[in-house]
């Protein structure tokens, strides 16, 4: 049976009032903030509620198995925006499919909401999985034939200019004892970081997963097949070669202007059938565009 999944990332949602506190004044936020009131990030995104809106009627209404979301649901992490992000997707909502969500680095913009678990706690019912002890990340979710990893990639950072990322040996020591329980299938990891760009190369180092060779060499040790992320807005897919063990899709921003779409993928046994779909603002709906094909790796290991 084939497993029908929608890959979305990257929505930026804001909410008003944001909920300031006397110390975000002085902090990385205040950054943010200028950043996104004047240097565009708020232009870019003027549409992203209305695009929010298409796409869970898109979510709820295409015969989804599961709904798989890469991260930056927010601008700035706050609890406000993180809750209006989960409530507009539907998290939770019994007429929208079950979903599997990671954080990005926008929803853990200061150290408090990563401590706080925000992003954990409005995503709960996008967070259910087999673990390894109490840590919440990494989780495994079965779902038709396949296992979807959710893996963390995203770190507060205090300075306004890094937006790198980080898996860390811990996590990674963990992805290893829960990939070795799992039972044989293809393994899908979903997460917000790239390990190559486009071009193939790694991201610039104040935006790149700063580990990203050694999460590409224990991700293939541990069997993964296929690599789910965001964090570029722009999408695009890489079949795996000699530098990548297994190809790799980002969904790019979906609601970011004139950049919005998500993927619909269709995974039978080992083959992906992917469909992009792009917002179209006259019609205000999803409509379909680009499709390709891809072969997931570790089949018969
Ligand atoms: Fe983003
Ligand atoms: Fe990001």
């Amino acid at each position: 049976m084939a497993v029908r999944l929608a890959h979305f990332s990257d929505l930026h949602l804001s909410a008003r009032p944001l909920g300031w506190a006397v110390r975000d004044v002085f902090g990385k936020r205040a950054t943010g903030w200028v950043n996104l009131t004047f240097l565009g990030r708020a232009a870019r995104f003027r549409h992203a509620p209305t695009v929010a809106a298409a796409l869970r009627r898109d979510l709820a209404g295409r015969g989804f198995d599961h709904l798989v979301f890469s991260g930056d649901a927010t601008m700035m992490g706050f609890a406000s925006e993180t809750a209006a992000a989960a409530a507009a997707l539907g998290v939770g909502d019994p007429a929208v499919p079950p979903g599997t969500a990671v954080p990005g680095n926008h929803d853990v913009y200061v150290a408090r909401a990563e401590r706080g678990r925000v992003f954990e706690a409005a995503f709960a019912a996008w967070q259910a999985g087999e673990r390894v002890g109490g840590e919440p990340y990494p989780f495994a979710r079965k779902v038709g034939h396949l296992w979807l990893i959710a893996v963390n990639s995203s770190r507060s950072v205090p300075w306004p200019w890094d937006a790198s990322g980080r898996v860390g040996e811990a996590q990674l020591g963990r992805l290893r004892e829960l990939t070795a329980r799992l039972d044989p299938g293809p393994r899908v990891v979903v997460t917000h970081y790239p390990i190559l760009t486009a071009n193939r190369k790694p991201e610039p180092h104040f935006r790149r997963l700063r580990d990203w060779d050694r999460v590409r060499d224990v991700a293939a040790e541990c069997g993964v097949g296929l690599w789910l992320h965001g964090h570029r807005h722009g999408w695009y897919v890489l079949p795996a070669g000699p530098d990548l063990p297994f190809p790799c899709v980002c969904a790019g921003s979906s609601t970011q202007t004139r950049r919005w779409g998500y993927h619909e993928y269709v995974i039978d046994g080992w083959k992906l059938a992917g469909l992009r779909r792009v917002y179209d603002p006259e019609a205000g709906a999803f409509a379909d565009a680009d499709r390709f094909a891809l072969e997931l790796a570790g089949n018969g290991a």
